[in-house]
């Protein structure tokens, strides 16, 4: 598929603010209360043992929060944090390596973690379950294997793609977290906290307006904040209204719920070309030229949670709502 233009991943024009608005501390994380509450008691708990904390898994669409949560895991246990990613780490001495410069207690976030090849992931299986690691040294028949110990660490990882992680790397996560698409309430606060850091006026109903397009993600909430503020300096005197956010996110190409190009393809190639399902996702990923993993794990989630798409057991199927939203009439079923 061709490049979304208003994509939840992270491109270069988040950097610059993405790290100035990242939460540092639990309770300026907004939203999410399920996962903050469950990590509050694990935490509390894990400092009064003066224990490191339980590794822990999150999951969920890209922009949710899965980085800033690592850091501020960190942040309330009082360590250090340790960051790599998947794709990184090619050999399994490399990650072996990395365990090895860990302190006591440390976090080690592991980004993309369904990444990670399988000799390097087989590294972290003794590292999780017993803080052990081993290494053969030598070579041919006289090479022996040596085990080493590790200090007690915390492995954070995150993945957008919670399908592709292997059971036995999963299993070993004791908390394991699904991060949700915010609410328009959850945004908003958001947004008035980000505006507040950018020194830009937002008025309460433009806030909403830019909330409720932003695709339940607040990456997304605060790169379109960024945007919005430049036609609001140039066209208006600077505050952010209800009428400016209508007019940047409509030459955006981001309707009333959020959707781009990207996701309208999706519900039209399903309305036009399936008349609107029941068509199985793998079929329905080739005619988007899409791979289907990703289109079930990356595109589908926010068109799920707005019930445009629905997912039954016989195929993937537009809903009325959606029929609706495009302004055509729903077929009789
Ligand atoms: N709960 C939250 N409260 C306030 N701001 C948030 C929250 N979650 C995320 N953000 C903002 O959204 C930005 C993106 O979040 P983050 O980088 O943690 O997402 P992610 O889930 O790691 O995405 P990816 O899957 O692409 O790695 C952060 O820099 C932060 O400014
Ligand atoms: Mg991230």
């Amino acid at each position: 598929m061709e490049k979304r233009r208003i994509s939840t991943e992270f491109t270069r024009e988040d950097e610059p603010i993405e790290t100035s608005l990242r939460p540092q501390h639990l309770e300026d994380y907004v939203g999410q209360k399920k996962v903050k509450d469950n990590l509050k008691i694990y935490i509390e708990a894990a400092r009064q043992r003066k224990e490191p904390l339980d590794h822990v898994l999150l999951y969920g669409p890209p922009g949710l929060g899965k980085t800033t949560l690592a850091g501020i895991i960190a942040n309330e246990m009082g360590v250090n944090l340790k960051v790599t990613a998947g794709p990184a780490i090619e050999k399994p001495g490399e990650m072996a390596a990395i365990l090895n410069n860990l302190q006591e207690g440390d976090v080690l976030f592991v980004d993309e973690i369904h990444r990670l090849n399988r000799q390097v992931e087989e590294v972290l299986y003794p590292a999780m379950e017993d803080f052990v690691i081993d290494v053969v040294i030598g070579k041919g028949s006289s090479a022996r294997s040596i085990r080493l110990e590790l200090p007690r660490f915390t492995l954070v990882g995150a993945t957008t793609r919670a399908g592709m992680l292997s059971a036995p790397l999963r299993d070993r996560f004791g908390v394991v977290n699904r991060l949700e698409f915010y609410t328009p309430e959850e945004l908003t606060t958001i947004i008035r906290h980000s505006a507040e850091r950018l020194g830009v006026e937002v008025e309460e109903e433009g806030a909403r307006e830019l909330a409720r397009r932003s695709r339940g993600t607040p990456r997304l909430a605060n790169r379109l904040l960024k945007r919005v503020r430049d036609f609001a300096q140039i066209k208006y005197d600077g505050r952010i209204t209800r009428e400016v956010t209508e007019f940047a996110l409509n030459l955006l190409e981001v309707d009333k719920l959020g959707l781009d190009n990207t996701d309208r393809r999706i519900i039209t190639t399903l309305i036009h070309n399936f008349g609107g399902g029941p068509v199985g996702v793998e079929t329905l990923a080739v005619s988007l030229g899409e791979d289907a993993g990703t289109l079930e794990d990356v595109y589908e989630p926010y068109l799920v949670q707005n019930g445009l798409l629905l997912r039954t057991p016989r195929g993937r199927m537009a809903s009325d709502t959606a029929y609706h939203h495009f302004g055509l009439q729903p077929p009789e079923r």
